[in-house]
């Protein structure tokens, strides 16, 4: 079967239907392998746009009963982790600064927890799986929450970057454990959205970027540092705060 074919095949289940067409593209570039058969290579691209994309949150996120803020949060993977820490983490990152805009990128769920951000904040989140798009969105418009969510992808670079840029300053932009994900798609993505970031933002304005150093199911400190990040945005910019919280760390950095 021709590479379209395939993609089309891919996106025709539901919980890969809603993602940026983009990202499939890449996912399918990575197993688009001589040595598999048309059925392996559907079913490889598959299985790595789950572990990017909380696929699998995704469907126990949809239901049809309506879920209560907290159900939601405890249902998508990243947030339910750092449940028992949003207070401490927020007070830390929004560390009394009156900013006006929340720049959330591969936001999954995390608009829910916008009753513990700075009151009034606009928040702007972009995220890939639609459905937790729509669902952010339905639970704004319910609670004429100040926000939106946008759904495409972050290897729209151009998209991103406007976006941001748009937004009143002074401005925090959130990149909380999508790094790895982005890594596996694309590797050092990440060190070219965070320079092309910093490049449309202003001295005020702030990135928090954050990795898991604690895998929460196997109970046990990961070995890998992420040193090459840690490193990058060391030299680079002027980090602020570097914080461990709930097998969570956190660095919060500047134009400097
Ligand atoms: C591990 S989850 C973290 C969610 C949220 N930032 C949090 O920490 O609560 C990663 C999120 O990034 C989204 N994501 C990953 N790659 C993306 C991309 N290229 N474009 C847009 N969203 C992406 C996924 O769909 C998922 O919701």
């Amino acid at each position: 079967m021709d590479k379209h074919k395939l993609i089309k095949k891919i996106i025709e289940k539901k919980i890969y239907s809603r993602l940026p067409l983009i990202d499939v593209k890449l996912a399918f570039k990575k197993n688009n392998n001589n040595n598999y058969t048309d059925e392996e290579k559907v079913k490889k691209t598959r299985e790595l746009l789950g572990k990017i994309y909380s696929a699998f949150s995704g469907q126990r996120l949809m239901t049809r009963r309506k879920l209560s803020v907290e159900e939601v949060l405890k249902r998508h993977r990243s947030t339910r982790e750092r449940l028992p820490y949003y207070s401490e983490i927020y007070k830390r990152v929004f560390n009394n600064i009156h900013f006006k805009s929340i720049v959330d990128l591969g936001a999954g769920v995390n608009g829910f927890t916008y009753a513990l951000m700075p009151n009034g904040i606009n928040y702007i989140g972009v995220e890939g799986v639609g459905q937790f798009v729509d669902l952010t969105n339905d639970y704004f418009k319910e609670e004429k929450i100040k926000g939106k969510v946008h759904h495409f992808s972050l290897f729209e670079l151009d998209r991103v970057k406007r976006l941001v840029k748009k937004q009143p300053e002074p401005r925090i932009a959130l990149l909380f454990k999508v790094i790895d994900g982005l890594e596996i798609l694309q590797r050092n993505y990440s060190k070219e959205l965070i320079n092309e970031i910093i490049s449309v933002v202003s001295i005020n304005d702030k990135i928090v970027v954050s990795f898991a150093t604690k895998s929460f199911e196997k109970r046990r400190s990961f070995h890998a540092q992420r040193n090459w990040l840690v490193n990058f945005i060391k030299e680079r910019f002027m980090i602020i705060d570097d914080f461990e919280l709930g097998g969570e760390r956190y660095l919060v950095f500047g134009k400097g």
